[in-house]
């Protein structure tokens, strides 16, 4: 078996400090690499002076060699807050009237796909497979084919992408979607962003389809198709069933006193529709007043990219809007909203997911969202809680049975609250069961196997699978 390099600007580094991992990215890529093996290059998270860049740092924790890069604060400024995180993301979720695009932090996310080209070089052997993965890293393909590599890379889309009119908006959309065609492999999490690439594609009058998952564009062909992101289902269900034995949970449970839970988790980012879900909370609670007092949302909401500065912003809003929210509710012994900004281990978070009656899923845009696919997972087969889950989220495509709502409808989604903490023992067993079969039919290991077959395959293996 070829040996698998993984490349992503996020990487959840083995400090034994027991932090969560940050993010979708983070979690899913370490479960699949534990399993597999491989080496895994990213950024270390440290910022350090123009000068000071030192070695790759290399450590290795069970099947995974990690090396780690710092970045110096202008790339980090440049590369990672500025065209990654204030350009391609804003603008792949659909917030053009976020998108702060400017040529200095556009020429650094280039100079930075080319810096990590440079840092791969040494460590790829020619039958290396390499999968990148996210919108940091788009260019670095056709960086690694500048400088000679002909090995199989695949590159894996966690985050939407985004109709024509909008991904077109960006001044340097011609670059991107050409640095795409370095690669054998092209991931999307859903169909329709797969379809929305090649619309991308099409209307630049760039290349043409030749068979459902063959794209030709100039001299390269490649396959671009939907691979789901999954979690490890079982594994992930084990987990959840023994937590209901820690402390935590126990303490928690106390705290409830009879009181229902509804349960949050999101990074705190203006993607996942929280100040919508708070909004529809409240609505919720003033046309059913019969449910004050009986239910919590815990949302747990770690902070994210704070030095960007539409994510600060967005800190101020929702702990404002969640004071004002308990300030005009709340009584003495009762708050509608326990707002949390640490990040919990996954371990807590299945038991927390166990122990609620609904998850509020609700992103305004989102790739896939495993947090609503760890919700179902964790429910006990007898008394499951309620997935409320927005259309916009890639998992709405696999999880049909969840209650699906559209997170602008503030009224709409209180509706859905209201019916579903209603929701008979019976119905959330049958929508359950469905949602658990989906997740099982197919886990990360499923995604990973699929995408990593197709990567090894080349063009007759995937003609096979089409
Ligand atoms: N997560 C975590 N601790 C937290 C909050 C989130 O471990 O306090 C994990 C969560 O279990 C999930 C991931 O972070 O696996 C979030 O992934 P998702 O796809 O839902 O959203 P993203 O953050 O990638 O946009
Ligand atoms: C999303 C992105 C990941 C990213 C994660 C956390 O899941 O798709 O690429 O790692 O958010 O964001 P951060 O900026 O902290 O890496």
């Amino acid at each position: 078996m070829a040996r698998l390099v993984v490349v992503s600007n996020r990487v959840p580094i083995p400090d034994k400090s027991g932090t969560a991992p940050a993010g979708g990215l983070a979690v899913a890529l370490q479960t699949a690499l534990e399993a597999r093996g491989g080496l895994w290059l990213g950024w270390s998270g440290r910022s350090c002076a123009d000068d000071a860049v030192g070695p790759l740092q290399r450590l290795k924790e069970g099947n995974i060699e990690y090396a780690l890069t710092d970045l110096t604060e202008r790339d980090v400024e440049e590369y990672y807050q500025g065209f990654a995180n204030r350009v391609l993301w804003p603008i792949c979720h659909y917030r053009l009237d976020l998108a702060e695009y400017g040529r200095r932090e556009m020429a650094g996310y280039f100079r930075v796909n080319r810096f990590f080209a440079n840092r791969l070089l040494p460590l790829i052997e020619p039958d290396d497979l390499i999968w990148i993965h996210d919108y940091h890293l788009i260019p670095l393909a056709a960086e690694l084919r500048r400088q000679g590599v002909t090995n199989r890379i695949g590159f894996f889309l966690h985050i939407p992408w985004p109709a024509p009119d909008v991904f077109h908006a960006m001044p340097v959309h011609e670059e991107i979607l050409t640095s795409l065609t370095a690669y054998d492999v092209l991931g999307f999490q859903t169909e329709h962003d797969c379809e929305n690439f090649a619309d991308c594609l099409f209307r630049r009058g760039l290349g043409k389809r030749l068979d459902t998952f063959r794209f030709v564009v100039g001299e390269r062909a490649f396959t671009a198709r939907s691979y789901p992101i999954g979690i490890e289902t079982d594994d992930f269900a084990a987990l959840a069933k023994r937590a209901a034995e820690t402390a935590l949970h126990k303490r928690m449970l106390q705290s409830l006193d009879g009181k229902q839970l509804i349960i949050g988790v999101d990074r705190l980012d203006y993607s996942k529709g929280i100040t919508q879900r708070i909004d529809a909370l409240e609505s919720f609670l003033n046309r059913h007043p019969d449910s004050q007092r009986k239910v919590t949302l815990l949302q747990i909401t770690p902070k994210s990219r704070s030095e960007v500065p539409e994510y600060e912003a967005m800190q101020r809003a929702v702990a404002e809007q969640a004071g004002r929210v308990n300030g005009a509710l709340g009584t003495v012994d009762w708050v509608p909203i326990r707002y949390i900004n640490r990040s919990l281990r996954r371990p807590a978070l299945a038991g927390l997911y166990r122990m609620a009656k609904l998850a509020l899923v609700t992103p305004l845009r989102d790739g896939m969202n495993l947090v609503a696919k760890e919700f179902v997972a964790a429910q006990s087969e007898e008394d499951p809680g309620v997935l409320l889950l927005s259309r916009f989220a890639g998992a709405a495509q696999e999880l049909k049975e969840a209650v699906l709502v559209n997170p602008y409808d503030v009224e709409g989604t209180a509706d859905a609250m209201a019916r579903s903490l209603a929701m008979p023992v019976e119905e959330r067993r049958e929508r359950w069961k469905a949602m658990m079969k989906t997740l099982r039919a197919n886990d990360v290991f499923t995604w990973c196997n699929t995408f990593l077959d197709d990567l090894a395959g080349g063009p007759a293996a995937q003609k096979a699978r089409a």
